[in-house]
C-alpha cells in the first residue's frame, strides 16, 4: 500500500529573482504531527499564484519518493529535502504511470480524488536551481498530480493511502499529461480523456481545444494572441489609391502588381509595413488595421498621422500612387467572432479601423445581427469614416451608431454628425442599455480601453464578452512577479550594430541579438520592456509563443512540442538573422 512520508507546506514568500520580485508558494516545509486538510489547501499552506496553481482543483500537490531517486541519478545531486518539488505530499507509491485521473484515495480522516497532473511553470526551475526543470518534469512523465478534497480532515506522515475508488475511464497521469504537451496527440485518446468527469475543466477544455484543432501547433495550449498565424515575409505591394480621411488620417489601397491574390484577412487583422526611410537608417516597422472589407483584392490600411510620427510622416509626404510598399500577412487575434448575438463597434479615434473593418463584414453578410457602432471623436474634423458608417448601418437592419466629440467645432451640427458632447463615459453606456449578451470589440487609445474595461466590468458584462486590441504590444503574462512597473519599450541601453537585428513592431523598437548576452528572444524582449507573456521559459507551455513576422529563428533548447507556422517560442529561441516579432 502507498504511504504518505511527508506533508509539506509553506505560505507565499517574495523572494528575488533576476532583480524582480517573485511571490512564490514552492517553499514548502514538512509539518510534525497532524495538518487540517480544507477543500482549497492544508493548513499552513498557500499558492504565491493562484490562477496557475489554486483553487478546488489544485488543492494539494503530490509527488513520489520513486521520482526523487530518478532525478537524483539524472541531475547527479544528493542534496534533497521533502517538498524539494513544491510538493505538499511526499508519498511512496502511486507512480505517475500507474495512478489515473478521477482515482480516489483516503488518507487520515480525509478523501481525495486525483484531478490533474502539475503545471509547470520557472518556479520550479528557481527551487531546484535547474532553469530546465519544468521541461525535465514534463518530458520525463513524471510531473505528479494534483488532488481535490472530497471530504476534509487531517493527515500527517506515515498515514496509508488506500485507494477507495477507481476511475471509470482508466487513463494514467502520464497518459494525460503527455496527451497535452507531447506531439502526437491521438484523436481517440483526447476523446476519451474530455470524458473524464474528474479532470479539471482548465485540462479538459485544453485536450478539447487539441481535439477540435489537431494540425498546425498546439491548440490547447497556444495563447489567444498567436492563435491565427500566417506565413512570415513581406510583399511588395503596390499603392493603388491614396485618401485623406479626415484632419489626420489617411487611407493607403495597396494591391498585387500583378492582380493575384492576396492571402485572406479576418475582418479585425492588421498587417505589419516595412519601410526603407529615404534619408538611410534603420528600416521602420509599423503595425496598422486594415480598415475596408477584407477580401483578396485589395487591403486598405488607415494611418493616423502623429506629430513627429515618422510612419505617418513618409506615408503622408513621400508615399505616392504606383509606389511600392512592402506588407507582412495579416496579423492579429482582435476579430469579428461569428454568432447571432448583437454586436458592439467601441472606439475611440484611429481606434475605428479595425471596428470598421468588422462592420464592412457585418454589412457584406447582411447580418441579421443587432450591430451597435459607438465612437469618441474630438470633432467633426478629426472624425475619420463618417460617411461610410452612415452607408455601412443603412445596409443593416438592426444596426444604429451613437457618436460623441468632445469639443465640436461651430460648423458640426448636433443629430446629424454627432449625437452629444462629451467623452464616452460609464453614465453613457448606461443609459444606451447595452444588450447583456452582447459582444463588445473594443479599441482606441490605451486610457480609452482602460476605462471602457473597468466600465463594461461594473456594468455586468463577463470578460469573454469583451474582445480588445492594444497596438502597441499585448498584455503581458508575468506570473508570480510583483510590485514592478511595466515601462514603455525602449531600444537596449547599450546595444551595438552588430548581429542579427530583432524587431519588435507593435513595440516600435529594435535590438541587436549578442550571442551570450541573452538565452533566449524572451530575454532580449524582457531587456527591452517589450509586453511579453511566459509561464515556464523552457518550452513547454507556449505562454510565450508569438507570431514571426519575418525571418528565422534556431531552437535551444528544442521545446517539448514546436509553435504553429508562423509563430515562434520566445523563450527558447533565438534568431539566425534579422527578424521582426508581432510584439
Ligand atoms: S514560456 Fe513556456 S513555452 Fe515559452
Amino acid at each position: 500500500m502507498a504511504q504518505l512520508l511527508s506533508v509539506n507546506v509553506g505560505l507565499p514568500r517574495d523572494i528575488q529573482w533576476r532583480g524582480e520580485t517573485i511571490r512564490t508558494g514552492i517553499f514548502k516545509e514538512p509539518v510534525a504531527g497532524r495538518c487540517g486538510v480544507t477543500r482549497l489547501n492544508l493548513a499552513g499552506d498557500g499558492q504565491g499564484d493562484k490562477a496557475g496553481h489554486g483553487g478546488v482543483n489544485r488543492a494539494v500537490f503530490v509527488y513520489q519518493m520513486e521520482s526523487y531517486r530518478y532525478w537524483q541519478q539524472q541531475l547527479g545531486r544528493n542534496d534533497f529535502v521533502p517538498g524539494q518539488f513544491g510538493e505538499n505530499f511526499t508519498v511512496e507509491g502511486m507512480a505517475d504511470d500507474e495512478v489515473c485521473i478521477g482515482e480516489r484515495f483516503r488518507i487520515g480522516s480525509a478523501l481525495f480524488e486525483i484531478s490533474q497532473p502539475r503545471v509547470t511553470c520557472y518556479r520550479i526551475g528557481i527551487r531546484m536551481d535547474e532553469p530546465r526543470m519544468p521541461a525535465l518534469l514534463t518530458s520525463s512523465g513524471r510531473p505528479g498530480f494534483y488532488l481535490r478534497v472530497l471530504r476534509e480532515g487531517d493527515v500527517g506522515s506515515g498515514d496509508s493511502i488506500e485507494k477507495v475508488g477507481e476511475a471509470r475511464e482508466r487513463m494514467t497521469v502520464t497518459e494525460v499529461n503527455s496527451l497535452l504537451y507531447l506531439p502526437p496527440h491521438p484523436p481517440e485518446k483526447l476523446r476519451r480523456a474530455v470524458q473524464i468527469e474528474a479532470l479539471s475543466p482548465g485540462w479538459r477544455a485544453s485536450l478539447a481545444a487539441l481535439l477540435a484543432s489537431p494540425a498546425g501547433g498546439n491548440a490547447g495550449l497556444m495563447p489567444e494572441v498567436a492563435a491565427h498565424p500566417a506565413a512570415p515575409g513581406f510583399k511588395a505591394l503596390q499603392v493603388t489609391a491614396i485618401h485623406p480621411e479626415s484632419a489626420d488620417v489617411l487611407s493607403v489601397t495597396l494591391q498585387q502588381a500583378d492582380g493575384s491574390p492576396l492571402p485572406q484577412a479576418l475582418p479585425g487583422q492588421y498587417v505589419v509595413i516595412r519601410i526603407h526611410p529615404a534619408t538611410g537608417g534603420a528600416l521602420l516597422y509599423r503595425s496598422y488595421s486594415l480598415s475596408g472589407h477584407v477580401c483578396r483584392e485589395r487591403y486598405r490600411i488607415s494611418v493616423k498621422i502623429e506629430p513627429g510620427g515618422r510612419g505617418g510622416a513618409y506615408l503622408q509626404q513621400q508615399l505616392r500612387v504606383g509606389d511600392a510598399l512592402e506588407v507582412s500577412s495579416p496579423h492579429g487575434s482582435f476579430i469579428l467572432q461569428p454568432g447571432a448575438q448583437p454586436v458592439v463597434l467601441l472606439s475611440a479615434g484611429i481606434g475605428a479601423t479595425p471596428v470598421l473593418a468588422m462592420l464592412h463584414a457585418l454589412s457584406a453578410q447582411q447580418a441579421a445581427r443587432q450591430v451597435l457602432w459607438l465612437h469618441a471623436a474630438h470633432d467633426g474634423g478629426h472624425h475619420p469614416f463618417a460617411a461610410e458608417v452612415e452607408r455601412l448601418l443603412l445596409t443593416l437592419g438592426n444596426a444604429r451608431r451613437y457618436v460623441r466629440y468632445s469639443q465640436p467645432r461651430p460648423q458640426d451640427v448636433l443629430g446629424k454628425d454627432f449625437d452629444a458632447v462629451g467623452h464616452l463615459s460609464r453614465t453613457v453606456l448606461e443609459s444606451l442599455a447595452l444588450p447583456a449578451q452582447a459582444q463588445i470589440y473594443l479599441c482606441g487609445p490605451p486610457r480609452f480601453m482602460s476605462e471602457m474595461k473597468d466600465t463594461l466590468a461594473a456594468l455586468g458584462l463577463a470578460p469573454g464578452q469583451v474582445h480588445s486590441e492594444a497596438f502597441a504590444g499585448g498584455q503581458s503574462l508575468r506570473p508570480g512577479v510583483v510590485g514592478t512597473v511595466q515601462r514603455s519599450p525602449h531600444p537596449l541601453l547599450a546595444d551595438t550594430d552588430s548581429g542579427p537585428l530583432v524587431s519588435f513592431a507593435r513595440s516600435s523598437v529594435a535590438a541587436h541579438w549578442r550571442p551570450g548576452a541573452y538565452k533566449s528572444l524572451l530575454e532580449l524582449a524582457e531587456a527591452c520592456d517589450v509586453p511579453v507573456r511566459w509561464s515556464c521559459r523552457s518550452g513547454v507551455c507556449h505562454n510565450c509563443e508569438s507570431g514571426l513576422v519575418s525571418g528565422d529563428v534556431a531552437y535551444g533548447p528544442e521545446p517539448l512540442e514546436p509553435a504553429a507556422q508562423g509563430n515562434v517560442l520566445l523563450c527558447c529561441a533565438q534568431p539566425t538573422r534579422d527578424l521582426v516579432l508581432d510584439l
